[in-house]
C-alpha cells in the first residue's frame, strides 16, 4: 500500500444475488473488505468501501424461475436478504447497493457506446446451443457438461469450477442443457457483440507486468491469460433480464451479466455520491490517480477484474483509473469437501449468525484465511479457536484485569509505581506488536496481522501470570499489584485498538467495560500506546466477553450440517455420542432442496381420516392488518370467522403489504391453542404456501360465507 495517496476505494466482489452465501463467499471478499475498511478508517484516512449484490445473469432467472417468481421481484427479496445479513456481521460498506438500478443501467450502457465509438467492439455471428426440446437458445449457465480442459463432468457452460477455465457452452463435452435436464441440443449460429481484447492486450499486460507485489494467485492467473493471447470476447446474451443493449440490431438483448457487474462498482460509488449531496463525488475516487483502489475477490473473479473490466475502462478512454492492488483468494474448503450453494454443501451465512455471534465467524475465518492456498473451516477447530483463543486467551486476560482492578482498587486504574523490566518489555511489546501488525495490515497480510495479535495477547496472559498479582496483594504488595494491573488495563485497551477491525463487536465491548468514552473505530493503531488516565474508573458489572462452545453442541452441528472432524471428537468422547435416533435424523444436509423437498412428501406417515378432521379449517375475511413494532416479519391482523373476530400474528410481512391483504377471503385453522408471538397474541393461523422465499397465502375461487367449513 502506498503512503503517497490521499484516499482509498475498496470493493468487495458483487455476490450474485440469487442465494444466500456461504462462508467461502464471505472470507474471500465480503469480510477482508471490511476489515481494510475498517482499518484504514482507524487511521482517519478518507475511504469508500462499496459492495452489493449482483443481480443480472442467468444465475438470477434461473433462480426465479425455480422459485415460480418474477425474476424483479426475486430479485428484490433476495438483495434485502442478503443485505440484512451483511449488516449483522458488521460488514460496514459506505453503500451496500446492486447492479439493478437506473444508474448502473446508465454507466454500463454509456461505457459500452466509448468502447463502439473507439472502435474496440466488434460483431461476429457466433454459434451457441440451443436445446431442441425447449425450443430455446441456452445461455452458457443454462448448460452443464464436461470440461475440455480437466474433463471434471460437472463444469458450467461459463466457467469450469474446478479449474477455473472460462468456457463458452459450445465447447463443453456431452452439453446438458438445465432447464430440461436431457442432451438434445444443438449449435446455431446469431449475431453478437464481442469486445476486442486483443488490441487492448498490450496495455493490459504493462498494468499487471507494473504489479509484481500483488498476490500469486493474482498473477499467476492474470499471466495465464496473457499467455494464451486474448481474444475477443462476447458481451451480449440472448436473455430478456439484464442491462438492455443500446444498439440497432441488439435491442432484444441484454449484456453479459460480467460485462455490467464490475461497473457496478461505479455506479454503487455515484449513488453513494448522490446520497452524500454531493453527486460528482465519486469522481475523485475513480478518475484521479492519487486514489489507492483495492479490489478483494475469489480466484475465479480473477481474470475478470485484471482482463476484462480493465479493459473496458482503458477502451472506453473516459478517464477512469485502473485497481492498485487486486486481492485474490483461494478456496475455502468445508470439511475437506467443496461448499457449495447448488448442493448446499456447507455453513451459510444466514444460519452461521443464527448459531454464534459475529465475531465468532469473523476472527476464525480470517485466522484460518486462505491467503496462499486452499484451507479447510472445520467444526472441531472452530471451537478450539473461539474457546481456546477468543474465550481462554483474550476474553480471561480482560476478565481478570478488570476484576482485579475492582477487587483490590474499588473499580479506578491505579497508578503505576516503579516499572520494572517486565513492565517495561509489556509496554514495549505492545507498541512493537502495533508496528508489525501495521505492517502486515499494510500489505494486506490478514492472516499474519491476526495471528500477531493474538501472539501479544498470549504474552498479555503470560505476563499476568507471572506477576501473580494475586500473590504480591496478600504479602502486602499494593504498589507493586497497582503497577501490574495499570499496565495490563493498557494492554486491554491496546488490543481493543488492534482488534477493532477483526472483531468490532468484542472491541466496543472492551471499550465499554473499561467506560472509555471515545469510539474505539477512530482509534489508530499507532496510538495503542496512549495511557488510560490513573483513577479513572471502569464498569463494575463484568461480564464474559465471550461465551464458549461446548463440545456437544459442536457435534450435534457437526453431525446435522456434515462435517469428518466431529468423527474424531466422537470418537474421543464416546460417551457424548448422540443416540441412533438422534444419528438417523441427522445425516448430513447434502441434498438438492427439490429432492428433499420432494423426501418431505414421501416419507411422512400416513393418518387416518379423523385426524385431519381434528382441524378446524375456516374461511374467513381479513378485517385490518398492522405490521408488528420491532419484528420485519409479522404482521398482525383481525379476521372476520363468521361467528366472530379474531387476532392472529402471521410471518407474512417480507412478501405482503397490510393493504393488500384487507377484504381478502383466507382460510385459516381456527382451533389452534391461543399463542403469544412477540408478546402478541395469535388465535389460529393462516394457511400459505411455502416455496422459499415466496409465501402464497392461500384463499377460495369463489367468494363464500365467513366461517365455511373447508374440508
Ligand atoms: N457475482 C460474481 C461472483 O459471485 C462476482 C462479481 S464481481 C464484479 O462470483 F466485479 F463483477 F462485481
Ligand atoms: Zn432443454
Amino acid at each position: 500500500m502506498s503512503d503517497k495517496k490521499k484516499r482509498y476505494l475498496i470493493t468487495s466482489a458483487l455476490p450474485y444475488v440469487n442465494t444466500v452465501k456461504h462462508l467461502g463467499n464471505l472470507v474471500s471478499s465480503l469480510l477482508p473488505a471490511d476489515i481494510l475498511a475498517r482499518y484504514l478508517r482507524q487511521r482517519g484516512e478518507e475511504v469508500l468501501a462499496v459492495c452489493g449484490t449482483d443481480d443480472h445473469g442467468t444465475p438470477a432467472e434461473v433462480s426465479a424461475l425455480e422459485a415460480g417468481i418474477p425474476v424483479e421481484e426475486f430479485v428484490e427479496i433476495m438483495h434485502k436478504k442478503q443485505k440484512d445479513i451483511y449488516e449483522r456481521f458488521g460488514l460496514s460498506f459506505d453503500l451496500f447497493s446492486r447492479t439493478h438500478t437506473p444508474e448502473n443501467i446508465e454507466m454500463t450502457q454509456h461505457l459500452f457506446l466509448k468502447l463502439y465509438k473507439n472502435g474496440f467492439i466488434e460483431e461476429k455471428e457466433i454459434q451457441s446451443l440451443f436445446c431442441k426440446n425447449c425450443q430455446r437458445n441456452l445461455p452458457d449457465r443454462y448448460v452443464v457438461g464436461t470440461c475440455p480442459n480437466c474433463k471434471y463432468e460437472h463444469a458450467r457452460g461459463d466457467q469450469c469450477e474446478n479449474c477455473s477455465k472460462v468456457l463458452d457452452g459450445i465447447d463443453l463435452i456431452n452439453p446438458i442443457c438445465i432447464i430440461c435436464g436431457k442432451n438434445n441440443t444443438e449449435i446455431r449460429s446469431g449475431k453478437h457483440l464481442f469486445i476486442d481484447l486483443r488490441s487492448l492486450e498490450g496495455r493490459i499486460k504493462e498494468w499487471i507486468d507494473s504489479h509484481q507485489e500483488w498476490p500469486k494467485t493474482t498473477l499467476s492467473i492474470s499471466n495465464s491469460w496473457i499467455r494464451d493471447g486474448l481474444r475477443p470476447r462476447s458481451i451480449s446474451r440472448d436473455i430478456k433480464w439484464g442491462v438492455p443493449i443500446p444498439l440497432d440490431g441488439y435491442r432484444d438483448k441484454v449484456f453479459y451479466v460480467w460485462f455490467d457487474a464490475p461497473i457496478g462498482y461505479i455506479s454503487i460509488s455515484k449513488e453513494w455520491a448522490k446520497q452524500q449531496g454531493d453527486p460528482n463525488l465519486w469522481k475523485k475516487f475513480w478518475k484521479e490517480t492519487d486514489t489507492y483502489i483495492v479490489n478483494f475477490i475469489g480466484k475465479d473473479n480473477v481474470p475478470f477484474h485484471t482482463i476484462t473490466f480493465p479493459a473496458t475502462l482503458i477502451g472506453a478512454n473516459d478517464g477512469f483509473v485502473l485497481a492498485d492492488y487486486v486481492k485474490a483468494f483461494q478456496w475455502l474448503n468445508y470439511e475437506k469437501t467443496k461448499f457449495s450453494s447448488s448442493k448446499k454443501i456447507g455453513v451459510f451465512t444466514d444460519t452461521a449468525l443464527e448459531l454464534f455471534p459475529a465475531d465468532f465467524w469473523r476472527y476464525y475465518l480470517m485466522k484460518i484465511a486462505p491467503e496462499r492456498h486452499d484451507t479447510d473451516f472445520t467444526w472441531s477447530e472452530f471451537r478450539d479457536s473461539v474457546n481456546g483463543d477468543l474465550a481462554d486467551i483474550l476474553g480471561n486476560f480482560i476478565h481478570r484485569t478488570l476484576t482485579f482492578v475492582n477487587r483490590y482498587f474499588d473499580g479506578k486504574i491505579p497508578k503505576a509505581c516503579s516499572l520494572e523490566k517486565e513492565d517495561k518489555d509489556m509496554i514495549n511489546a505492545l507498541i512493537d506488536t502495533s508496528k508489525k501488525a501495521d505492517a502486515e495490515m499494510r500489505k494486506f497480510e490478514f492472516q499474519r496481522t491476526i495471528l500477531t495479535i493474538f501472539d501479544f495477547a498470549r504474552e498479555c496472559n503470560r505476563y499476568f501470570q507471572t506477576k501473580k498479582p494475586w500473590a504480591d496483594w496478600k504479602d502486602n504488595k499494593k504498589d507493586r499489584v497497582a503497577t501490574t494491573l495499570n499496565i495490563c488495563a493498557q494492554c486491554c485497551r491496546g488490543l481493543a485498538v488492534l482488534l477493532a477491525p477483526y472483531i468490532p463487536f468484542a472491541a466496543e465491548k472492551i471499550f465499554e467495560l473499561l467506560q472509555l468514552k471515545e469510539d474505539v473505530h477512530k482509534q489508530p493503531w499507532n496510538s495503542v500506546g496512549k495511557k488510560i488516565s490513573d483513577n479513572h474508573n471502569i464498569s463494575k458489572e463484568l461480564v464474559p466477553l465471550f461465551q464458549k462452545i461446548e463440545l456437544e453442541q459442536i457435534i450435534k452441528l457437526g453431525l446435522e450440517w456434515g462435517g469428518e472432524s466431529v468423527k474424531e471428537l466422537i470418537k474421543q468422547n464416546p460417551q457424548l455420542a448422540p443416540s441412533e435416533e438422534v444419528k438417523k435424523k441427522a445425516k448430513p444436509k447434502k441434498k438438492k432442496k427439490k429432492e428433499s423437498k420432494a423426501d418431505e412428501k414421501m416419507t411422512k406417515e400416513l393418518i387416518p381420516f379423523k385426524d385431519f378432521q381434528q382441524l378446524d379449517l375456516r374461511v374467513a375475511t381479513i378485517k385490518s392488518v398492522e405490521p408488528i413494532d420491532g419484528t420485519k416479519k409479522l404482521l398482525k391482523i383481525i379476521v372476520d370467522i363468521g361467528t366472530e373476530e379474531r387476532q392472529i400474528v402471521a410471518g407474512i410481512a417480507e412478501r405482503y403489504k397490510p393493504d393488500e391483504l384487507v377484504g381478502k377471503q383466507i382460510v385459516i385453522v381456527a382451533n389452534l391453542e391461543p399463542a403469544k408471538i412477540r408478546g402478541v397474541e395469535s388465535n389460529g393461523m393462516l394457511l400459505a404456501a411455502a416455496a422459499d422465499p415466496e409465501i402464497s397465502i392461500l384463499t377460495p375461487l369463489r367468494k363464500v360465507p365467513n366461517g365455511s367449513k373447508v374440508r
